[in-house]
């Protein structure tokens, strides 16, 4: 069977978008493949972080998972920072990565562009991101689109390192969704919808009430041509929204367009509310009822416990590879 790896950072409340570009695919390829979701906490700590909120953030996260619809009897679902190869493939990593084309992420451009006090964590993520994915021997790592370079990155690293010492890794691919791959902000349909946006209005959090979803799709930017109709160039805002009605009502684009000829923008968002409002609902149910069970505690020790038998053999054939320790 092949294998899935996957991570999400446990900084806030996750976004639609994490949803559509992740989560979804997760449940989507479970049954296919061996699968791996990791809660990617020391992800999280290369920006600044409350303690508090970060703990519960990870709890909160694996509650997510399985509310989502991951079924933690077919797919392992562990904390990274109880599986120390993360962190020790992740050093092996960093050090057999170029500054330079750690310099050329687009993401740790965003995120250090105009800041005083960068981490060096943020600019050594990727080795890290890469170690995940390399450990369990992945074949496919479903993301949406902002994580594109980075798997480029893990493609890169994986050859080096097979080249150069020894042939141990598979080189994975990323599994990219075709509708959806990058949910756009509603608030400015040019730029990703993403948790640490701090206008909440630009996106939907999964645990948004029924009538703060309402509320946030009422407001989204639209045009002023009030014709629903796809149209990525001329019409970001519609042809989001577009998305997000075609992943999670189930219908296709030309059907949902056919559909609302002929009326307003106004009937299309109240009846898309509908649609995100009827398609969390049941994952909030099953997410209030795991964050009060101990069931969650149970299931991540098992998780960590299976990741960390997995992970520990390949770290130990890339100690032996790179020629670190002893020979056992
Ligand atoms: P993170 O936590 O930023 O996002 C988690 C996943 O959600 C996807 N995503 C989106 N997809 C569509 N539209 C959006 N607006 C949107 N926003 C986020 C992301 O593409 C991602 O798939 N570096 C990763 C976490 C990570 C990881 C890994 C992923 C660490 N190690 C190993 C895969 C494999 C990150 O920061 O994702």
């Amino acid at each position: 069977m092949k294998t899935i790896f996957s991570g999400i950072q446990p900084s806030g409340t996750l976004t639609l978008g994490n949803y559509i570009g992740a989560l979804k695919q997760f449940v989507d390829l479970q049954n296919e493949y061996d699968c791996y979701f990791c809660i990617v906490d020391q992800h999280a700590i290369t920006v600044p972080q409350d303690r508090l909120e970060l703990r519960k953030n990870i709890k909160s996260l694996a509650a997510l998972y399985i509310a989502a619809g991951i079924d933690p009897s077919k797919a392992t679902i562990f904390i990274q920072s109880e599986v120390p190869a993360h962190a020790q493939a992740g050093w092996m990593m960093q050090c057999i990565s170029y500054i330079g084309e750690l310099e050329r992420m687009t993401q740790f451009k965003d995120k250090s562009a105009g800041k005083e006090a960068v981490s060096a964590g943020l600019l050594t993520y990727p080795p890290l991101m890469v170690a995940d994915i390399l450990l369990y021997n992945t074949d496919i790592v479903p993301v949406g689109d902002d994580q594109k370079q980075h798997i480029e990155l893990t493609r890169d690293l994986a050859e080096r390192f097979n080249k150069k010492y020894n042939d141990i890794f598979k080189i994975p691919e990323a599994h990219i969704p075709k509708v959806g791959a990058r949910i756009m902000s509603l608030q400015d349909p040019t730029k990703k919808m993403s948790k640490s946006d701090p206008n909440s209005k630009s996106f939907i959090a999964l645990l948004d009430d029924p009538k703060v979803i309402e509320k946030k799709i009422k407001s989204a930017v639209t045009d002023s041509e009030g014709v629903v109709k796809y149209d990525v160039e001329n019409k970001p805002g519609i042809s989001n929204l577009l998305s997000i009605y075609s992943i999670l009502g189930g219908m296709s684009i030309a059907d949902i367009e056919k559909k609302y000829e002929g009326k307003g923008y106004g009937d299309f968002k109240a009846d898309l509310a509908q649609v995100v409002v009827g398609a969390l609902k049941p994952l909030q149910d099953r997410y209030y009822e795991l964050i009060k069970s101990e069931e969650l505690d149970v299931l991540l020790d098992q998780g960590a416990e299976k990741a960390n038998k997995t992970a520990r053999k390949m770290l130990k054939k890339m100690e032996n590879a790179m020629g670190l320790g002893r020979k056992r």
